[in-house]
């Protein structure tokens, strides 16, 4: 079977071709690059201008015809509504005039299931972090549940906000990343509540920081703050499920210094760190084509008026009915709470928090 899978959530475009094996037969992208923040109707322009452009170039590349495809599959949420309503009716039309199925998936799971394929992860603890999204997923009672998310913007805005009211470029991840290994450590504000993370503060810190330290300096601490706040709370959810195995994902995973960080972090536990090769990593049309495959395999069926787009999709609203439930494991190391993993190594923070 071959699934044709839309991704469309924000300004990435991405149309990728999926055998039920698992071969990637195609993964084309085309990102919107947006002159000041992303403006939703806009980056839907771009993807209703693109998007029969991107559909022939994966045909093509895949040595396909359209009606070669057995099903198509496009993320229903969570998203822009301008632009997941852009993917939606794109799949709908192709499934109605070439009679196929259609499922519509959601696309924080599909980050998990294409590193699950891709990656030996067999039960990880996701961490996923994007331009749009900061969350911690595990596998627990038939659901992929969030044990940890932002409470404000994710990890990628925060670092694109930075770089742009700096005036350094978009994306901000790789300009920052590049500007931090030349600098040293400036304390910023660390905040870590229960399992949730909060990132606005940190931005709000930084951008004073940079008045008076060089922009090296706050580059090399936001990444520190942010990575280390991040590794706690993987950290914590490994110790709760018992798992050992993190998987990495989203745009900001690309970061070197994240990578190491949560190596670091496994690696003390015995646990190991998956990354996917990076045509995976960040947002991608494979991803969507395998969600769809895994679900109609497992008998999910979708009727035209089931496809609704939902810009707030939760991952946890879904019923995964393609895994078996999981063992439970039992809980062997209670991290230190105060215990923060940098490049630097383990240090005691204090743990703050933003008003
Ligand atoms: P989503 O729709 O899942 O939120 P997205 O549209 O943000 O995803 P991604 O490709 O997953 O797209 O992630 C883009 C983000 O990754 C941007 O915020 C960008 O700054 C960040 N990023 C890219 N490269 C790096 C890097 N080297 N270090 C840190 N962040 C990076
Ligand atoms: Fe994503």
């Amino acid at each position: 079977m071959l699934c044709l899978g839309i991704e469309g959530t924000a300004e990435k475009l991405g149309v990728g071709i999926v055998s039920s094996d698992g071969t990637v037969l195609a993964n084309q992208l085309k990102q919107h690059i947006p002159t000041e923040g992303i403006h939703p109707r806009e980056a839907a322009q771009h993807h209703a201008d693109n998007i029969p452009g991107l559909i022939k170039k994966s045909l093509a590349e895949a040595e396909l015809n359209l009606g070669d495809i057995d099903l198509v599959a496009f993320s229903q949420g969570p998203g822009l509504g301008p632009c997941l309503r852009v993917s939606a009716i794109t799949a709908r039309t192709i499934s109605v005039s070439k009679k196929i199925p259609l499922i519509g998936v959601n696309h924080c799971i599909a980050h998990l299931e294409i590193g699950r394929l891709k990656t030996p992860a067999k039960d990880p603890v996701m961490l996923y972090v994007s331009g749009g999204n900061t969350q911690v997923i595990a596998y627990e009672g038939e659901r992929y549940r969030v044990f940890g998310e932002t409470l404000d913007i994710a990890l990628g805005n925060c670092l694109d906000q930075f770089a742009r009211a700096l005036k350094l470029g978009f994306p901000g991840g790789p300009v920052v990343e590049k500007l931090a290994e030349k600098g040293s450590y400036i304390p910023l504000p660390y905040s870590v509540k229960g399992m949730d993370l909060s990132f606005s503060g940190l931005m709000t810190a930084s951008l004073k920081a940079a008045e008076k330290h060089p922009v090296e300096d706050v580059c090399h601490s936001l990444q520190e703050t942010a990575f280390a706040m991040c590794v706690e709370v993987t950290e914590r959810a490994i110790a709760h499920t018992g798992k050992e195995e993190v998987l990495l994902a989203g745009g900001v995973a690309v970061n070197s210094c994240l990578q190491k960080m949560v190596s670091t972090m496994t690696g003390e536990r015995g646990a190991k760190t998956y990354v996917p090769e990076r045509s995976l990593l960040g947002d991608n049309g494979a991803m969507i084509a395998w969600l769809g495959l895994i679900m109609h395999k497992a008998g999910v069926r979708q009727k035209i008026e089931d496809t609704r787009v939902n810009q707030k999709y939760r991952t946890d609203q879904v019923n995964v009915t393609w895994r078996p439930p999981c063992l439970q494991k039992t809980i062997k190391i209670t991290p230190h709470p105060n215990k923060a993993h940098t490049t630097m190594g383990v240090w005691s923070s204090p743990v703050m928090t933003s008003p």
